[in-house]
């Protein structure tokens, strides 16, 4: 993986006061007792293992989870990395760019074969950036709070847990609604004292629409999970003061395995210049290997023989990189677009767009408006580029060229005779551009069709 430091953040991975990481010291792996697969779920395997996630299984022992703990709570660390998240909750990115510890933790060949064991298939490391993604839930509204609670013991004092006792996590608030991940795979490790915790787990959504549950990580646990392909919600955590999780997302290292990766769900909380170089450079090197192994093919070939030429395997192979390389540039929305969306709107209203804009299409009042608004949005210039995508997959849905739509919420088969259902929202759905989505409904004033968002409250 490539990964540019500046000389001002090696000179603070260098002078950090933590621990070197030792694999025979930080971890404590023993494989997970079960494995939940695509099958079990009775998902379709499209994907390069069978394995759709394993319960918990232990990972980091004592002395990884506090060596973890100290390397993230510096108050550098804290300050240059964490952000609130709503309330109560604050996420932390970067880590490995400033924790030598965190980044020589997660590139570790042990820890990489130890994650690539559980899902059943060789992963690599999406990009830097994705490495220790931190969620922490706490009592503190600022970033000085976190600084001042956060202590490398994991807190183990529980608050009053009696009134969440009946809790569902079906039906209660979830920290974090159905969703498919971004990137195809993620470890999920726990950095809290889970003893006196409730909820938490993540539920994972089979064929049949049911649910299957999934029991949360306890303390220094992992949880592996085929995120990009079963949708999946996590449970509210009740019973603890402090939940802290830390996230690294992998995809599949295999040659010819199309890479499913979107950076929707990050992108509105990301610093975009960092996120955007670091995911073209790790597009442009996947594209680069599969050229190469494509020249590799041809170079093989019998010289004289031109029916051995595999036009309909070329073929498909161009396919493939144009439409890897056109998600790859639609996925770095304009920053001063986000940026504008991220200035009117919290960033939960962004990630929830979708919900807005189903709601709004079933608004009395949307069919009506719909024709007027499409007039103006096509002689709208930022927009252009995005009605074209739209046409073109109408194209493919009237065509039949296409049984099912590869899409961020998952593949999704669209019904030929609706192809005219399939509106401009759903086309910026697909591609998981939520902050065009948001500044179109808002540019519209299709947004004033969701009642919960009155039109002039731009706070989200
Ligand atoms: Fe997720």
């Amino acid at each position: 993986m490539s990964t540019v430091l500046s000389q001002k953040h090696e000179q603070l991975l260098h002078d950090e006061l933590g621990d070197t990481f030792d694999p025979n010291i930080h971890l404590n792996y023993t494989p997970p007792s079960a494995l939940l697969t695509m099958g079990d779920l009775g998902l379709g395997a499209n994907s390069t293992t069978p394995i759709a996630g394993s319960v918990p299984f232990p990972f980091l022992s004592e002395e990884g989870v506090c060596a973890y703990r100290r390397a993230m709570i510096q108050p550098e660390i804290l300050s240059r990395c964490a952000q609130p998240y709503g309330t109560g909750t604050f996420i932390l990115r970067n880590l490995a760019k400033h924790s030598r510890f965190i980044r020589d933790l997660w590139t570790h060949p042990e820890t990489n074969r130890i994650i690539s064991e559980v899902a059943g298939a060789p992963l690599t490391i999406i990009m830097s950036t994705e490495i220790g993604h931190t969620n922490i839930q706490s009592a503190g509204h600022t970033v000085d709070d976190l600084i001042r609670e956060l202590k490398v013991e994991p807190r183990r004092a529980p608050a009053n847990v009696v009134e969440y006792e009946d809790s569902d996590p079906l039906h209660d608030r979830p920290v974090i609604p159905w969703h498919y991940d971004s990137y195809p795979y993620v470890a999920v490790v726990m950095l809290s004292d889970t003893t006196h915790m409730i909820g938490g787990e993540t539920l994972i959504k089979k064929g049949d629409g049911s649910a299957v549950k999934v029991e949360g990580p306890a303390l220094g646990y992992c949880v592996v999970l085929q995120g990009g392909q079963v949708e999946h919600l996590a449970a509210r955590a009740s019973g603890t003061t402090e939940r802290i999780t830390t996230i690294t997302s992998y995809r599949a290292a295999v040659d010819g395995i199309y890479d499913n990766s979107y950076i929707s769900n990050v992108r509105p909380y990301s610093c975009l210049p960092d996120l955007y170089i670091e995911w073209i450079s790790y597009r442009l090197e996947k594209m680069k290997a599969e050229i190469q192994n494509m020249q590799a093919k041809i170079a093989r070939l019998p010289n004289s023989d031109s029916a051995s030429i595999p036009l309909h395997e070329m073929c498909e192979f161009t396919d493939q990189q144009v439409a890897y390389l056109t998600r790859t540039v639609r996925q770095m929305v304009d920053p001063f677009l986000c940026a504008d969306v991220r200035r009117r709107f919290d960033v939960r209203k962004v990630n929830s767009v979708g919900r807005t804009w189903a709601h709004i299409r079933t608004q009395a009042q949307f069919k009506d408006l719909l024709p007027a608004v499409m007039a103006l949005t096509m002689e709208w210039k930022p927009f252009q580029l995005y009605i074209a995508d739209w046409h073109y997959t109408q194209h493919m849905i009237t065509s039949g060229l296409s049984s099912s739509i590869c899409s961020q919420q998952g593949n999704f088969a669209w019904c030929r005779d609706r192809a005219n259902d399939f509106l401009f929202g759903d086309e910026l759905l697909r591609q998981g551009l939520k902050e065009v989505l948001l500044a179109w409904l808002d540019w519209s004033d299709l947004l004033c069709l969701d009642q919960t968002h009155g039109c002039g409250d731009k706070s989200g």
